[in-house]
């Protein structure tokens, strides 16, 4: 598995800027739109809409972001509460797809990204990420009574299927060919969200998920019969995404954020969503 890991990560990132280059592909009138806000906007205002930060995110993130009724609840949604107070900005989020927010970040549809969303070289061609606050690890779910105990079970040759969200770094891993260190394009399902992807293996739809630890556990605690394999599959570093010209923000964010850091406000609001995190998140 080990093997597995360093060729996957040898080639993300050729792999996910092919991705990246077909699905950001703009209109030229859109291209021309954005290139004139960012021109007007310059340096003077740091988000599109005066006195509002939008937020965009996939609510479906537990403990991350969720929904709770109406409201938006989880670490990201308090950290970017907090940020936009320090900026004295009322904070908006708009719950879109997964795959939506970095476009949406360049086009200056949101102001930023914050979605547990992992820093990595493709997505750093398309948009800026703030220091990192927290760290992530892909890891698979099964059921109880799977035939899976350990990554050496998962197999490529067909007989085994993968459930993962779209366009999230475990469906990147996971898409890649078995010589590449993946389980084959064919043998993956994807769905927009990690919640669905996690329905799909409760009624059989698919073999395991892949998925970050913290919404695993989540999806674990909140469901019978599932359990997380007892194996890190990579490492990760969340960050906040930003347009690239629009480093006023970037810079404020990353401000905000390490007052968060020095005064305690970034660990607590981590504690208060994984309590027995103290050790994890000495990273962030
Ligand atoms: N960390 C993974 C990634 O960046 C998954 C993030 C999914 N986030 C979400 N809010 N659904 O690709």
């Amino acid at each position: 598995m080990k093997k597995v890991i360093s060729i996957l990560m040898a080639v993300v990132m050729v792999f996910a800027a092919c991705m990246l280059f077909s699905s950001c592909t703009k209109t030229e009138d859109e291209e021309e739109n954005s290139t004139n806000e960012a021109a007007s906007q310059e340096s003077t205002a740091m988000t599109a809409k005066e006195g509002v930060l939008v937020m965009a995110t996939n609510a479906a993130f537990p403990p991350y972001e969720y929904k709770e009724g109406d409201s938006f609840a989880g670490i990201d949604v308090e950290i970017a509460t907090k940020i936009a107070e320090k900026l004295g900005l009322t904070l908006e989020i708009q719950d879109v797809e997964f795959g939506s927010i970095i476009g949406g970040v360049q086009s200056g549809k949101f102001d930023m990204g914050v979605a547990g969303m992992t820093v990595n070289e493709e997505r750093l061609q398309s948009v800026n990420f703030t220091d990192s606050y927290a760290t992530g690890v892909q890891v698979v779910i099964v059921n109880e009574g799977s035939a899976i105990a350990s990554l050496d079970d998962l197999k490529a040759d067909g007989s085994m299927k993968y459930g993962v969200q779209q366009d999230t770094t475990g469906d990147i891993y996971s898409s890649y060919s078995v010589d590449e260190g993946g389980f084959g394009e064919e043998n993956v399902i994807r769905y927009k969200t990690g919640a669905d992807a996690v329905q799909a293996l409760k009624s059989g739809k698919v073999d395991a998920v892949i998925i970050d630890n913290e919404p695993a556990k989540s999806f674990v605690a909140a469901n019978e019969g599932l359990k997380i394999l007892d194996t890190e599959y990579a490492v990760e570093d969340y960050a906040i995404c930003i347009a690239k010209e629009n480093t006023a923000l970037l810079d404020a964010v990353n401000e905000a954020l390490a007052e968060l850091k020095a005064d305690g406000t970034l660990q607590q609001i981590i504690n208060k969503y994984i309590p027995a995190s103290l050790e994890d998140s000495s990273a962030a």
